[in-house]
């Protein structure tokens, strides 16, 4: 986890799931050759990206848990949308991670799209 905020973040701290690494998770996603991988702190790893003006997401599915990296995470991809592609996130519907819910609520307050809650905590928004 990247720095956390306890008045929005609930119990989570800095620090958390560290016990990892890049390689650990290829060899556990060996089996699918097509995914690729960012390591780091979003937004900061996804600058090498942003030199390929062209590029454009369908589908995004968010969980991350944080405010900030909510936030940040619908102000990189949101522009990023083809109309019609879908960004959704766990934990929106959460109340132990109030930040997801009020990234989402704040950020789309001003925008035409609507978010729509599912099952189990989750929430889908489709760009128009
Ligand atoms: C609930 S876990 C995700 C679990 C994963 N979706 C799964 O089902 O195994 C939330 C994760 O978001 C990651 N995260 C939160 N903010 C981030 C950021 N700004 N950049 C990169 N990772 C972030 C944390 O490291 C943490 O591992």
């Amino acid at each position: 986890m990247p720095p956390v905020d306890p008045l929005t973040d609930g119990a989570f701290y800095e620090g958390e799931s560290g016990d990892t690494s890049v390689e650990q998770v290829r060899a556990y996603l060996a089996g699918f050759p097509a995914v690729h991988f960012h390591s780091g702190f979003f937004p900061e790893s996804a600058k090498p990206l942003e030199q390929d003006m062209a590029l454009r997401f369908k589908f995004v599915h968010l969980d991350v848990d944080l405010l900030a990296s909510t936030r940040s995470a619908l102000e990189w991809f949101y522009p990023r949308m083809v109309r019609g592609g879908l960004i959704i996130t766990h934990d929106y519907g959460d109340t132990t991670v109030p930040g997801v819910k009020r990234a989402f609520d704040e950020f789309f307050a001003d925008k035409p799209e609507t978010v729509v809650p599912l099952w189990f905590t989750q929430a889908v928004v489709t760009k128009l």
